[in-house]
């Protein structure tokens, strides 16, 4: 059996993490408001009334974090722009001095050898677009082409690939189907304009990245769907499922075409909502995709329902060790769903980075969880790579300790220990083993 030291030559190793969750100082420097400072205030919207006014002061300590991060000898960092530091409103001339932070942490990466890697959407919309209707308008689309000509203009020269969007699956349900995130509206499935939008938004702004030679990724959580059992009506339950959570984003870019969605009364080719217009589909797939940025945690179950409304019901999975979150470890799900992927999308997939993977832990310094965790994971990984599936990276969530959305600063899911009351970093035992798995890797390959 493989394991992560079979991983292929030259294979780049990584961290995570996102502007919100991490940078703090959210008047600084002319930043303006976002749609998770709103949400934030929202009294009962997150655990503990947390919010990342502060978090983990990132934008003040990042000399420190890129230390870090050389230490583990990463090949990439994974963060996020936050879109109302560029401009605040979302809209118009970009703010410099938002730009310069980026200008200054690009900078501190490349001199400790690290490759940025940054997504220019993890959840964070200026919270004046959200004012005029946020992902469920379509002029947000060509804002967000708009402010990606704008990072691309000041970094491109030293970021070779961008990743455009973050999980605009979660955004959508969590933010605009449930309520449970920002913006925290609860449309159910009249929220669908906000997936075609951030779908044609990610088109438009991968041509922009294109025109300026720099190759365009897209991250999304996927997960493999199982069915509870052999019964036809959980099997057509965890299609139904597979259809929205995993196929809505990715057949329109790679195949160029929305997924059959009939299962939710919205026929074999949905105009979600009535967004689609002529021509946009080819807007959101002629642009190509470099990579496919995958995030990975966990399968999902999925029964029959047992009520009216979705045409599925989640189905608990048994008999697995469960993260501090709750969330099953199931390793060989990662290798399941990257074989879905080879076999759904066949010559269409292009490379593949997992841009997400990682658990939570209580506080403990001792996170051999974690470490159990990522072993795992990895090993399943080069499983996958060891059947001729293109992986070229893998990026653990995350680097520290970090806001984790609703849930506050309750999941702990950084390889660094971050005290928030002192902001004070401390490795944990997960940061030594990553850094002596990628020497050690390295020295093989
Ligand atoms: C996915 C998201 O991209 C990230 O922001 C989040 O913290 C992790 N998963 C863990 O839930």
């Amino acid at each position: 059996m493989p394991d992560r030291y079979d991983l292929p030559a030259g294979f780049r190793w990584g961290a995570s993490t996102a502007a919100y969750q991490v940078e703090g100082a959210v008047d600084e420097d002319g930043r303006g408001r976002s749609v998770w400072d709103a949400f934030c205030e929202r009294p009962g919207a997150v655990k503990n009334g947390d919010t990342g006014r502060t978090a983990c002061d990132h934008y003040r300590r990042w000399p420190e974090d890129v230390a870090l991060m050389r230490e583990l000898g990463l090949d990439t960092y994974r963060f996020s722009l936050a879109w109302p530091r560029v401009q605040p409103t979302g809209r118009g001339p970009a703010n410099p001095a938002g730009l310069d932070f980026y200008d200054r942490l690009v900078d501190g990466l490349l001199g400790a050898g690290i490759t940025p890697l940054p997504t220019l959407f993890h959840w964070d919309l200026p919270q004046a677009l959200e004012d005029t209707g946020g992902w469920l308008h379509r002029d947000t689309a060509h804002r967000f082409a708009e402010y990606a000509a704008l990072a691309a203009d000041r970094l491109g020269d030293r970021v070779p690939a961008w990743i455009t969007l973050n999980e605009p699956f979660v955004h959508l349900v969590y933010g605009y189907a449930l309520g449970l995130h920002a913006p925290g509206r609860t449309l159910m499935l009249d929220a669908l304009p906000a997936a075609h939008h951030q779908l044609l938004g990610h088109g438009l702004a991968a041509a922009e990245l294109h025109a300026r030679g720099r190759d365009v990724l897209i991250a999304h959580n996927l997960t493999p769907v199982r069915p509870a059992s052999a019964d036809p009506a959980d099997v057509a339950a965890a299609d139904a499922y597979d259809t929205l959570h995993n196929r809505l984003f990715t057949d329109p870019l790679l195949l160029g075409r929305y997924p059959d969605l009939t299962a939710y009364g919205l026929g074999p080719d949905p105009d979600l909502g009535g967004a689609v217009r002529d021509g946009d589909l080819a807007l959101v797939h002629a642009p190509g995709l470099d990579g496919l940025g995958v995030n990975y945690y966990n399968p999902t179950r999925i029964a029959a329902p047992t009520e009216p409304g979705l045409p599925f019901a989640e189905a608990p999975i048994d008999g697995v060790p469960r993260t501090h979150f709750g969330w099953p470890v199931v390793p060989e799900g990662l290798p399941e769903l990257l074989r879905t992927l080879r076999d759904r999308y066949g010559a269409a997939l292009p490379p593949i980075t997992i841009t997400e993977n990682g658990c939570s832990t209580d506080a403990t310094l001792d996170d051999t969880a974690r470490t159990t965790y990522l072993t795992t994971h990895l090993d399943a990984l080069a499983q996958a790579t060891a059947e001729g599936i293109d992986v070229r990276g893998y990026c653990t969530w995350s680097l520290l300790d970090n806001f984790e959305w609703a849930e506050g600063y309750s999941q702990r899911f950084g390889l660094v220990h971050v005290d928030f009351a002192t902001q004070r970093r401390t490795p944990k035992a997960s940061f030594a083993w990553y850094r002596d798995l990628i020497a050690a890797h390295r020295a093989k390959a």
